[in-house]
């Protein structure tokens, strides 16, 4: 089996073979040494004029960085690296000698970075948010797959439109027009008519022309759904689920999140409840603030940022001018002209994190919201079933993974959230 550099603790004193890439190359006359990155890790590998042949002490002045290299040695312990072990090298063999790598260490601009992606993504702090998002998907699975929900996998050519029709995607389907979908929600409350508590995670897609550092035309979403449950119930959800990504990832992206210089401090501040807030609490907060804000409208990112500001932790703005929101939403019993819809912004100026609510479930009232937005009837036929045969109180809400992995790492634009971002100016790589 071969060995990673994460693993090495394992080997002290014992000879190894590691496989990776020049990272570094270091020389102090009769003793060089090679940083070989393998994707576990970094590694030092010392290589002593005495201890080796004489074209393998001679590779100091031929390597370049980015070749791909094994490297043979004993493992030895170093308590001043990073990994507290390095290798005192025998034989190196060379698989590729790299061309002059374009990434340098000297700062790039980020469109020369993006357009090498491809590339960008063997740098340290890259490499780093990008496992931080493995641990956000991760936890995620774990925290809905512990709590008994089931995982339900939406389509992605639908013939309904979610959020609004100006972000639609349209293709051609065969004899008729498809669209990618905006979010997998109105699939997810079907299946949460079947099992109860499901979850939908997957891609979804915006034709966003909106240039900020917040939208992406393709971006991953998990959208929990529940039968039985109200929208206290589904902010309670919201916020254990966000908790509980927060706290596995200070306990498994410790390296991660020091190499992004987050301050951990304050995601330790992380914990329940998050507070709660009406959308007139929010419109007061933002009133105080001398903000110049028209009462009915969805927040901008600088009001968010305002609102946010506010606290250390997520918090939750809830019961929006129902004109503002989506068709699905339900309104409140209490004042009809507000929608029970929640929307959850991060701390720190990271933005809307959730959007989500509790349903309409009464059969006539959708079908007469449908018809107010203009949306053709005949495709949400199938929908307006589950408002005829046993229908239930129903809420959820969908959690951006890359908002959510901007805010932990602590990166400002979300396009370095995915490995190969979409927006409306990048296809490629
Ligand atoms: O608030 P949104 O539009 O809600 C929905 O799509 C609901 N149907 C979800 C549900 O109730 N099941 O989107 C949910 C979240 C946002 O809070 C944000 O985190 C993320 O998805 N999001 C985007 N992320 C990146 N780029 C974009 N263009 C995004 N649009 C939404
Ligand atoms: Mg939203």
């Amino acid at each position: 089996m071969k060995i990673r550099i994460s693993e090495l603790t394992n080997y002290l004193d014992e000879n190894v073979k590691i496989s990776g890439w020049v990272y570094n190359i270091r020389s102090i006359g009769k003793i060089w040494f090679l940083i070989l990155r393998d994707g576990s890790g970094y590694l030092q590998c010392v290589t002593v004029k005495n201890d080796v042949d004489d074209e393998v002490f001679k590779l100091e002045e031929t390597l370049t960085q980015e070749s791909s290299v094994s490297v043979f040695g004993k493992v030895r312990k170093e308590p001043r690296s990073v990994g507290g072990v390095e290798l005192s090298v025998s034989k190196i063999i060379v698989h590729q000698l790299s061309n002059e790598y374009p990434i340098s260490k000297k700062d790039h601009g980020t469109d020369f970075l993006m357009t090498n992606r491809h590339l960008w993504l063997r740098s340290k702090k890259q490499n780093a948010i990008l496992k931080i998002r493995h641990q956000v998907i991760k936890a995620t699975r774990d925290f809905y797959d512990n709590n008994g929900f089931i995982l339900v996998d939406s389509p992605i050519l639908t013939a309904n439109s979610v959020e609004g029709t100006s972000t639609l995607f349209e293709l051609d389907y065969f004899d008729r027009s498809a669209y990618l979908t905006q979010s997998g929600q109105l699939y997810g409350e079907s299946s949460a008519m079947a099992f109860g508590n499901i979850y939908v995670f997957g891609p979804t897609f915006r034709a966003e022309k909106s240039k900020t550092r917040r939208h992406l035309t393709e971006f991953w979403m998990v959208e929990p759904e529940m039968a039985f449950c109200d929208l206290e119930q589904n902010m309670d959800w919201a916020e254990k689920h966000v908790e509980y990504v927060v706290k596995h990832c200070l306990e498994h992206c410790r390296n991660e999140l020091e190499t992004l210089e987050r301050d951990i401090k304050k995601l330790e501040s992380i914990t329940l409840p998050f507070p709660r807030i009406t959308y007139d609490d929010a419109v007061e907060i933002l009133k105080n603030n001398n903000v110049d804000f028209k009462y009915g409208s969805d927040f901008g990112a600088t009001d968010e940022t305002m609102i946010s500001n506010q606290y250390q932790k997520p918090v939750m703005v809830h019961r929006w001018p129902a004109e503002s929101k989506a068709f699905y939403m339900k309104r409140d019993p209490k004042n009809l002209n507000l929608a029970l819809g929640v929307d959850m912004i991060a701390p720190e100026g990271y933005g809307e994190i959730v959007g989500g609510g509790q349903r309409e479930d009464n059969f006539e009232v959708l079908i007469n919201r449908i018809k107010e937005h203009n949306l053709p009837i005949e495709h949400f036929k199938w929908y307006l079933d589950l408002r005829k045969f046993g229908s239930v109180p129903h809420s959820g809400f969908g959690l951006g993974i890359e908002r959510t992995v901007a805010w932990i790492s602590g990166t400002k634009h979300i396009r370095e959230t995915i490995p190969y971002p979409r927006t409306m100016y990048r296809l490629e790589p």
